[in-house]
């Protein structure tokens, strides 16, 4: 049993060793503006670095030596955000993770919601070291992750002290159900900055156009705005683990957008962009509901309205299924502009003029409408019934033949009765007579 639980231990303590190791070297390009005259042109240099992750301080690990051309670091993140596999490029795919390092500046933030984490006006010593930011995104669009990092001046051995995560960068949800946009943090607990609380903004951006949805103010513990009705954040979550995913209870179209979550400690901040999109397929009606029996010759109207479909996106056209069962498309029908309801969906309609001598329907079949939407596909059909058309089938000639065999008969029948009736009466009056 010993034995057993020694081996085990020892595997155990094998795998946080190789876990510990397997945090990918990063390759990331190190961006700063340019020095130049006037540094009002706002170009920028691009350099390629790498950055070295592991998840202790401990530096007994051997070491390549850093050469001279390339920019290396060695970063040390306690908390193995940077270690997430997402972030190792795996060998022969053509996905790459993508990682942008720059200069930080640490400074006090004029926010509401920001300002009492650096109540005192004397900025700590602490400041005083070389700070950076890396932003990077995980393959396949996964993870986005901002760290700030620091390092004794003109060290290379930085350190955590702030990373923000979400594991929803791009996020799809059906109107009316509740969306959880994922954003958490890791502020480093010896960093003196961690001493003096977090504050938290949720911002949303469409099209250029911004605005606040939520702020959180760490410190007195309280939701310091909030302009999108409904949205909060789990409290609980937000100060155990560090959990500061944006509810919004019921996803409304005009929440489609870029989502951008900023968490601040005293002089830092990092933030993580995601987006939503609300997605909600139409819904398919057509008129009339039942066709009349048709002519050959008669043009029939058929209308298809499409409503309650986000995004606007939408292909309606039409097709026939005969009673050969064969579908052949009849085309997209006059489609009308869109239009957009109070809960900002859209709709649409297209009308379909069924001429059945052109179209050769022949006996008729089903009219589908098919509507072609980011939230799936979604058809809506109607019977047709097509009557004396021009070439009638062998079945059916015989089926007048019969009709006119039985009328016939009837016809004889009905007037035998009546001249043998006749007949009878008048026999009968003879032998009254006699
Ligand atoms: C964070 O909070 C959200 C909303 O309550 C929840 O859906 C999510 O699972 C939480 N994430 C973690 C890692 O606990």
């Amino acid at each position: 049993m010993t034995t057993i639980y020694t081996l085990s231990l020892l595997a155990a303590i094998c795998c946080i060793k190789a876990c510990s190791s397997s945090c990918p070297v990063l390759e990331c390009w190190f961006v700063q503006e340019k020095t130049g005259r006037g540094g009002l042109s706002g170009a920028t240099s691009q350099e390629t670095s790498l950055l070295h992750i592991r998840t202790d301080g401990h530096t007994a690990e051997t070491r390549p030596a850093p050469s001279d051309s390339d920019r290396v670091y060695f970063i040390t993140d306690p908390a193995a955000t940077l270690c997430h596999r997402s972030l190792s490029a795996s060998r022969g795919s053509l996905q790459k993770p993508e990682c942008e390092i720059n200069r930080f500046l640490p400074q006090p933030s004029a926010l509401k919601w920001v300002a009492p984490l650096t109540d005192s006006a004397s900025s700590p010593i602490y400041l005083q070291a070389d700070w950076f930011s890396t932003t990077l995104q995980g393959v396949n669009r996964q993870l986005a992750i901002s760290a700030v990092t620091r390092a004794p001046t003109a060290s290379k051995e930085h350190h955590v002290v702030l990373s923000v995560t979400s594991k929803t960068v791009s996020v799809q949800s059906r109107l009316g159900e509740p969306v959880s946009l994922d954003c958490g943090f890791w502020a480093d607990p010896s960093s003196p900055l961690a001493g003096s609380g977090f504050a938290v903004e949720w911002r949303y951006q469409f099209r250029g156009a911004g605005r606040l949805v939520l702020a959180y103010d760490g410190k007195a513990d309280r939701l310091a705005d909030v302009q999108e009705e409904g949205a909060t954040l789990d409290f609980e979550g937000l100060h155990q683990k560090g959990n500061a995913s944006l509810i919004l209870p019921e996803a409304k179209v005009h929440h489609s957008g870029m989502y951008i979550c900023t968490v601040y400690l005293a002089y830092l901040v990092a933030q993580v962009a995601m987006e939503l999109e609300v997605v909600e397929p139409p819904s398919l009606s057509i008129h009339p509901s039942t066709l009349p029996l048709t002519v050959p010759g008669r043009t029939l109207t058929v209308q298809c309205e499409a409503s309650g479909f986000a995004p606007l996106s939408l292909e309606l056209s039409w097709e026939f299924k005969g009673t050969d069962g064969k579908s052949r498309p009849l085309g997209s029908g006059s489609v009308t502009g869109h239009r957009q309801a109070w809960d900002g969906t859209y709709g649409q309609s297209t009308q379909l003029e069924l001429d059945t001598t052109k179209l050769d329907l022949g006996r008729g079949g089903e009219v589908a409408c098919v509507a072609v939407h980011l939230g799936g596909t979604r058809r809506a059909s109607v019977t047709l019934n097509v009557i004396g058309f021009s070439s009638p089938s062998i079945e059916d000639s015989m089926a007048m033949v019969g009709v006119a065999l039985v009328l016939y008969g009837l016809i004889k029948f009905v007037s035998w009765t009546f001249t043998s009736s006749g007949s009878d009466e008048a026999g009968q009056q003879d032998k009254k007579d006699k």
